[in-house]
Parts: structure tokens; C-alpha cells; sequence
């Protein structure tokens, strides 16, 4: 055990990177913490929930509407959550988030969710050097989200550049070191 054990919102989107992801859950479940995850849609596609299911021994909530969670999953996961962490995020979602978009539970999460928060982008070097991408995670700063930056390496595409998320080590790094910060 690294710190003193918290609870830990995970929010997967449907990028490559999600694979790694897994190594990120299971760090923070081996470091004590309680782990839920969220995901997308389209990140259904990259990473089965059962995976963090099993990782976290908790149900994976991927639907905004839910009967077992009248006021909404987003609001019971929101609530009980120290912090949050987007991991892989996609230039889809930092533009949903940095536009205030709210159309699936992910993006309704980061509206709904008071306490710190993180994006771990990751995408290919095209779109991370898109005006576009560079403005929403400008804006996203100035909202006070803290942005894991993407590191330069292999990209699945088999081009090398920025846009590789960054290291499993340094996500449970930044998520940590949230503890030690005011809240
Ligand atoms: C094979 C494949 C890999 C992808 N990888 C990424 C990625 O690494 N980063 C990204 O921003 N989008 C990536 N995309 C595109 C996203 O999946 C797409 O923009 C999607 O709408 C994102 O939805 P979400 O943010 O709701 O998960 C990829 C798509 C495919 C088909």
C-alpha cells in the first residue's frame, strides 16, 4: 500500500490505449483503493468491462439510464468518489468536456463530479497536434483538470510521435499525489 486508501473513479474511452488502462485499475486495487470504472460505448471495443470487472470486483457502468440507480449512476458514482481519472481520454471526450457536452455517462460523470480531476490523452500524433485538440486541453486547464501529458514513442498507428498515453506508473503517480492536495 502506497497511500491511505481512497475511492477512485476510472473513466475508459475508446481509445487504443485502453489495454493499459487495465494495468492502471489493478495497481490502484493492489495499492488498497476502491476502484469503479466507467466506460464508453466505443471503448467497449477495445476492452471487454469484464476485465475491469474482474480487476475491481465491482460491476463496470457503460449506460447513462439505470434502474437499479434511479437518481442516475453518474450521480452515486460522483458522490462517492475521491477523485477521477480519464484514462485513455480521446480527443473526443476532451472536447465534450471542455465544451461542458454531457451525452453519455462518462461526460455527464465529469459535469456531476465536484472533486479533482484528470485526462490521461492519448491519440495519434495528427490529432494531438490539431488546433482543435491543443484549444479544448487549453480550456480544460483553465478549468482546473490536471492533463497527464501524452508522451512521444510507438503509436499503434506504426508512426512514432506524441500522443502515447502516459506510462500506467505515472497515471497512479498524478492520482495519488491528488490525495496529498486540498480538495
Ligand atoms: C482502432 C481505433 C483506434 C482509435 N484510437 C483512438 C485514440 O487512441 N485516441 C482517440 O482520440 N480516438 C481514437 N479512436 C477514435 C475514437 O474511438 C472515436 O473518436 C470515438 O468516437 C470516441 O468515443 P468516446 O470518446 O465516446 O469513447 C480510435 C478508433 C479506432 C477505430
Amino acid at each position: 500500500m502506497s497511500s491511505m486508501p481512497h475511492e477512485i473513479l476510472i473513466g475508459v474511452t475508446g481509445g487504443i490505449a485502453a489495454y493499459k488502462t487495465a494495468a492502471v485499475v489493478s495497481r490502484l486495487v493492489q495499492n488498497g483503493h476502491g476502484v469503479s470504472v466507467v466506460i464508453t460505448r466505443h471503448a467497449r471495443q477495445f476492452v471487454g468491462p469484464v476485465t475491469f470487472e474482474a480487476l475491481t470486483g465491482r460491476p463496470v457502468f457503460c449506460e447513462l439510464f439505470s434502474h437499479s440507480q434511479p437518481l442516475g449512476p453518474h450521480i452515486d458514482l460522483a458522490q462517492r468518489a475521491d477523485v477521477c481519472c480519464i484514462a485513455p481520454a480521446t480527443a473526443n471526450i476532451l472536447g465534450k468536456a471542455a465544451s461542458g457536452i454531457a451525452d453519455d455517462l462518462v461526460s455527464t460523470l465529469i459535469l456531476a463530479f465536484t472533486g479533482p480531476l484528470l485526462f490521461a490523452p492519448a491519440m495519434h500524433c495528427h490529432m494531438w497536434n490539431k488546433p482543435a485538440v491543443q484549444r479544448n486541453l487549453a480550456t480544460l486547464t483553465k478549468d482546473g483538470y490536471q492533463i497527464i501529458q501524452p508522451e512521444e514513442g510507438w503509436l499503434s498507428c506504426r508512426h512514432r510521435g506524441m500522443g502515447r498515453m502516459a506510462s500506467p506508473e505515472r497515471i497512479v503517480a498524478a492520482i495519488e499525489e491528488t490525495f496529498n492536495g486540498p480538495r
